[in-house]
């Protein structure tokens, strides 16, 4: 999981320093999608080692298999017949901040759609402007298969959602560790309705079974269960090169090789957000 995925568009990374209004919408999705947003994560076919194939970014694969579910991650590439070429930029919003598809169909886990609706309006812009910048991939993928049954729909239609303004404060930390990255979503136990944000936020306890044997979430939250006694530095080469202080390699799905392409600004403004959250024990 070492290896670091080529950027597309020069100087975007280091642009992503610089205020959002210096960043064109590519420039800004580049950043997000490289870095933080990890969408890829899901959606880009791997090698048996995890990492994304070469020429195949974006194009689908199967991503969990387990009794509620066989879901696959669509081809998210701008080919028109087995990727979303044909889509507009409004049907490709709603589909990522609203879990709807043009044909009014409802898009299932794990796509972590409840926080997704939180993305704000210039950042979904600027992640379709990178989805119609990828070489389009011809990848007919399956369609999922759902044993549990899916909601009529996620929430109310999203209305506009603000920017939060960019810098190495809790807030900004909150919107990348929740709509932007998910982070939460991996390390919040379930509770009966997805994941226990209200009680239990980033309490970790989350188990993920795959070709690894089983990695459980690591609890973030400024308990002794948690990052207490681990560092600004400590907690951000975990987060950036998915290894542990004392060397040992950190297990997938997490999307390290993603995160090392994350502003080392973005990194602490995480960080100042995983110390506010309430410390909580790693549930048994
Ligand atoms: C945890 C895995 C995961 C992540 C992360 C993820 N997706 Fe998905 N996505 C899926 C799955 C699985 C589906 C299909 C679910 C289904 O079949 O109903 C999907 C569906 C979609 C669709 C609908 C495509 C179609 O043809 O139906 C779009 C568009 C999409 N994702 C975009 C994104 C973007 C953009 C991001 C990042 C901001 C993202 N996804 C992050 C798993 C993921
Ligand atoms: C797809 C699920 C997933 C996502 C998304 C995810 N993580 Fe993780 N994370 C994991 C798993 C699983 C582990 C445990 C890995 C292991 O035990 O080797 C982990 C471990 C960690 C650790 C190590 C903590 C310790 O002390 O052991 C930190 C820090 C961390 N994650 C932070 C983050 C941050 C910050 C984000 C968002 C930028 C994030 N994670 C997104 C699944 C995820």
């Amino acid at each position: 999981m070492k290896a670091r995925i080529t950027m597309l568009v020069g100087g975007a990374l280091a642009l992503a320093a610089m205020p959002a209004a210096a960043e064109t919408p590519l420039e800004r999705g580049t950043y997000l999608m490289q870095g933080p947003a990890a969408c890829g994560n899901c959606h880009t076919p791997i090698t048996p080692q995890g990492l994304p194939i070469e020429g195949q970014e974006l194009s689908g694969r199967l991503v969990e298999d387990n009794e509620f579910f066989t879901a696959y991650a669509p081809n998210i590439t701008p080919d028109t017949e087995t990727g979303i070429g044909g889509w507009t930029d409004e049907q490709i919003i709603t589909a990522i901040r609203e879990g709807k598809r043009p044909d009014g169909s409802i898009i299932g886990p794990p796509m972590p759609m409840g926080l997704y609706r939180g993305i704000s309006d210039s950042d979904a812009k600027a992640i379709v402007a990178y989805l119609r910048s990828v070489p389009p991939v011809k990848n007919e993928v399956p369609k999922s298969t759902y044993r549990i049954p899916l909601p009529p729909a996620y929430g109310p239609p999203v209305g506009e959602v603000a920017d939060v303004t960019p810098g190495v404060t809790a807030e900004y930390g909150a919107y990348l560790a929740g709509p932007v990255a998910h982070c939460i979503e991996c390390h919040t136990p379930m509770g009966e309705r997805g994941p226990d944000f209200e009680n239990r936020l980033g309490a970790g306890g989350f188990e993920f079974h795959g070709p690894w044997g089983v990695s459980v979430t690591s609890n973030l939250t400024p308990h002794e269960d948690g990052l207490a006694g681990r560092s600004d530095e400590d907690i951000a080469k975990m987060i950036t090169t998915g290894t542990r202080p004392d060397g040992t390699p950190m297990l997938p799905p997490m999307g390290y090789n993603y995160y090392a392409n994350m502003s080392p600004e973005d990194v602490k403004a995480i960080i100042a957000y995983l110390r506010t959250l309430p410390p909580q024990p790693t549930p048994q």
